[in-house]
């Protein structure tokens, strides 16, 4: 069994985890850069906590990160050994948009974005660019409630239009907002600001509303400026197990679903879910779609679907049950008592990337892109970086083979493959360092500290030889 000749293989990181720079190139201070690592992460990533620019009590690890920003040409070298066919990063918004009202663009941003993927066009990776990966302007935050405001929709078609304009024929593959479904449901950590006298489910349901219109016009956009390339949603896939063959629970698979689901079947077909509106409805919110809005959304929808995958859940009706819950990512998961788990309570399950890979495919009729997958674990290095790192080889051989199953046996269409972390960045959830997904080590620790010298695991040539053979040789 072989992949599809062309098969995009490679390795994927985002701007905020990766990229540090942040007070060079004119490029402006952006919500990530407020976002602690350790136990307040969450309750500031979650808007229950708002932290100084000045504040010296936490390690604020977006700020510096693993410093792509100087380092890029090196990591992508090393990129370009492994073989790598694509390269998938974000762009941070305060870098081409300092502020995020600007009327024009911030030369330096655009000229660094814009060397990255002549670097990386130099060893034919083909870039694969995020638009927004967690990220805002801090001042759009502070001055216009974030995406509480309607104005914010013109400064996203300015930001957009801008990157566009200028990496037009250099990149062909773009995606939207990065995990859209999951931060709908964490609604402040894409910068939609609700206070607490707020009516939560309205404003969250115009933000919402307001991000779909984004991306449509983003997708118009994309098909209008760069008429080769193609453009695609992002999802945190989320397959969701009953925990038993109760009708009950099996119910709760729907909801959750659901829950999951609505905002990529708004970018993937053109148009609100009834269930969604529904559940609307019950929340007490009314959306006002005009007609206007309506057709936007219908005649802009994706041309393609891509999606992270780490770990499933299970899914209880049952209350005592659901008291159970441990690790997942974005979200508490139910253990299934069939799976192992990693480091961080992450189920390992990768018959359920086929399961899933087959959902999406069967629900969408669009081809489909991995631009996420790996095993976040601890690494020990010897004296010269080297890490030995054999369970995260048979955690992406296991995965890797059942895409393979996927597309030979069930004829799915997927696009390729970016491995998450390819380099060790920072964890999105935790903000720690230890949790490494990469090929390549990073010297630095939980708090920053470190030479942050790149070296080669173990992984870095089992990888290279799956390139090489396209994917034939998982050994
Ligand atoms: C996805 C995100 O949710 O999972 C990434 O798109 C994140 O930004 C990745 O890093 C893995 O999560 P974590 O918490 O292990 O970094």
């Amino acid at each position: 069994m072989s992949f599809p000749k062309g098969f995009l293989w490679g390795g994927a990181i985002s701007a905020s985890q990766a990229e540090g720079g942040w007070q060079e190139g004119g490029r402006g201070v952006e919500n990530c850069d407020l976002i602690p690592a350790g136990p307040d992460r969450f309750a500031v990533m979650t808007g229950q906590k708002i932290l100084a620019l000045d504040d010296t009590e936490h390690y604020f690890p977006a700020r510096n990160a693993i410093d792509f920003y100087h380092h890029y040409k090196e990591d992508i070298a090393l990129f370009a050994e492994m073989g790598f066919k694509c390269f998938r990063t974000s762009l941070s918004w305060s870098r081409i948009f300092p502020k995020g009202d600007e009327e024009t663009p911030n030369e330096e941003g655009l000229a660094f974005y814009e060397s990255v993927v002549d670097e990386l066009r130099k060893y034919d990776i083909e870039p694969l660019i995020t638009m927004t990966h967690f990220d805002i302007p801090q001042y759009l935050i502070d001055n216009y409630e974030g995406w509480g405001n309607d104005l914010l929709n013109e400064f996203y078609r300015r930001f957009v239009t801008a990157v566009f304009t200028r990496l037009k024929g250099k990149v062909k593959y773009w995606l939207t907002f990065n995990e859209i479904n999951l931060m709908c449901e964490i609604p402040e950590g894409m910068g939609i600001v609700i206070r607490k006298e707020d009516n939560r489910a309205q404003k969250k349901a115009e933000g919402i509303h307001r991000i779909a219109k984004a991306c449509a016009d983003t997708v118009r956009l994309c098909h209008e400026i760069c008429p080769d390339a193609l453009i695609g949603c992002m999802k945190m896939s989320s397959l969701a197990y009953a925990y038993t063959c109760a009708p009950e629970d099996q119910m709760e698979v729907v909801r959750h679903d659901h829950s999951m689901d609505y905002i990529i079947d708004i970018q993937a077909r053109g148009k609100y879910p009834n269930y969604y509106l529904k559940q609307l409805e019950r929340d007490g919110a009314k959306l006002d779609i005009s007609e206007e809005d309506r057709k936007l959304l219908a005649e802009n929808t994706v041309d393609f679907i891509s999606f992270s995958y780490y770990n499933t859940t299970c899914v209880s009706a049952d209350p005592q049950v659901n008291a159970e819950k441990s690790g997942g990512n974005g979200f508490a998961a139910l253990k299934n008592p069939y799976l192992k788990a990693s480091d961080w309570g992450w189920v390992i399950d990768p018959i359920g990337f086929r399961v899933l890979i087959n959902q999406m495919y069967d629900r969408y009729q669009k081809p489909l892109f991995v631009v996420e997958n790996g095993l976040g674990a601890v690494d020990s290095p010897d004296e010269y970086g080297y890490v030995e790192d054999n369970y995260r080889i048979d955690y992406l051989r296991d995965h890797i083979h059942q895409m393979e199953l996927a597309i030979e046996e069930d004829g799915v269409e997927i696009l390729g493959y970016t491995a998450w972390g390819c380099i060790d960045i920072v964890s999105g959830g935790t903000g720690e360092m230890k949790k490494r997904y990469g090929f390549i080590y990073v010297d630095m620790d939980d708090e920053g500290k470190g030479t942050k010298k790149r070296s080669k695991k173990k992984s870095f040539d089992w990888y290279k030889k799956v390139i090489a053979s396209n994917g034939s040789d998982l050994s």
